[in-house]
């Protein structure tokens, strides 16, 4: 599948999302667009439907990323930084991504611009007190102030913005979690509130929440400077999408179903 090559807007942070379950007659495109690498990570899940999850993900983020680079799926190459997070090897000109996937369902945040980290988590009941362990002392005295009835929600705001910034800043776990505080409050726009060493960042650093189905928490952090950035919501519709023929692998595999690399996939 071919699209025409996606634009984003000025200050704008395009967010992507999509369905990690799928019907066997979709897997193929995704099959096909992973790299070796890729491929050999998805045979090391030991459940299947984590790894026709994971398969959905990055096939998915792969032919959109393509899209924007008006590059195929399979030709992109991904780089990682130590910590694991995943950029372009090469990207010229620049595109930041970062995708999280909770519950059968992906997000992906793009920007031109801007270093980006998204999070998405379904709201289930806790069974321990991971504020506890996770928040900084400012978050869980906030966090002890939300009524009852609203704490798990406030805990996934929490959560939520905690992640996405550690996923932007990309320093993964090194970063700790008691370094920064966000704001857990529902009303207005999010916030870095405190990063340890560094008294510019909360001006430097945005944070947005995002929509999302019922039961979903999740939120986007860019480091804009301080420029203002909204979200655009792309769907494969609004991009204006181009369908163009198949690729001859991925006809045959829909030709036949019962082919090599579908059974690898189910069965890996
Ligand atoms: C990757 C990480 C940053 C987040 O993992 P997660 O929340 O389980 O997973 P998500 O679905 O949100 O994100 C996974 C995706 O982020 C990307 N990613 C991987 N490492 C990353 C990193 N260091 N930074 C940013 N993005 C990363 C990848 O695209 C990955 O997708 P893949 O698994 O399909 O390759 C992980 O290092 C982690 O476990 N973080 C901290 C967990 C924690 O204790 N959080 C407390 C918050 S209060």
């Amino acid at each position: 599948m071919r699209y025409r090559p996606l634009t984003i807007g000025p200050d704008i942070v395009d967010i992507w999302r999509w369905p990690l379950d799928v019907g066997m007659d979709d897997l193929p495109r995704y099959v096909t667009a992973l790299s070796d690498g890729e491929f050999a990570r998805a045979s090391r899940f030991v459940h299947e439907r984590d790894r026709l999850r994971f398969i959905v993900g990055r096939g998915k983020l792969r032919e959109i990323i393509g899209r924007y680079l008006g590059v195929p799926a399979r030709r992109l190459s991904f780089a990682y930084n130590v910590f694991g997070k995943p950029r372009l090897a090469v990207s010229r000109p620049p595109l930041h991504f970062n995708l999280s996937h909770a519950a059968g369902m992906a997000v992906l945040a793009v920007s031109d611009r801007y270093h980006v980290g998204i999070d998405i988590e379904k709201i289930v009941p806790l069974k321990e007190d991971v504020a506890g362990h996770f928040f900084s002392p400012s978050e869980r005295l906030a966090l002890r102030g939300v009524r009852r009835g609203n704490y798990l929600e406030a805990f996934y705001r929490c959560w939520t913005r905690k992640e996405a910034f550690v996923k932007a800043h990309g320093a993964g776990l090194s970063l700790p979690l008691e370094a920064f505080d966000v704001s857990i409050d529902s009303v207005g726009e999010p916030r870095l509130l405190r990063l340890e060493g560094d008294a510019q960042a909360p001006a430097q650093w945005r944070l947005l929440n995002l929509a999302l189905p019922a039961g979903f928490v999740g939120a986007m952090a860019a480091l804009t400077a301080d420029n203002d950035v909204s979200l655009h919501y792309r769907t494969d519709e609004t991009a204006e999408s181009v369908r163009e023929e198949m690729p001859l692998a991925a006809r045959v595999l829909r030709a036949s179903p019962d082919n090599q690399l579908l059974n690898r996939a189910s069965r890996m």
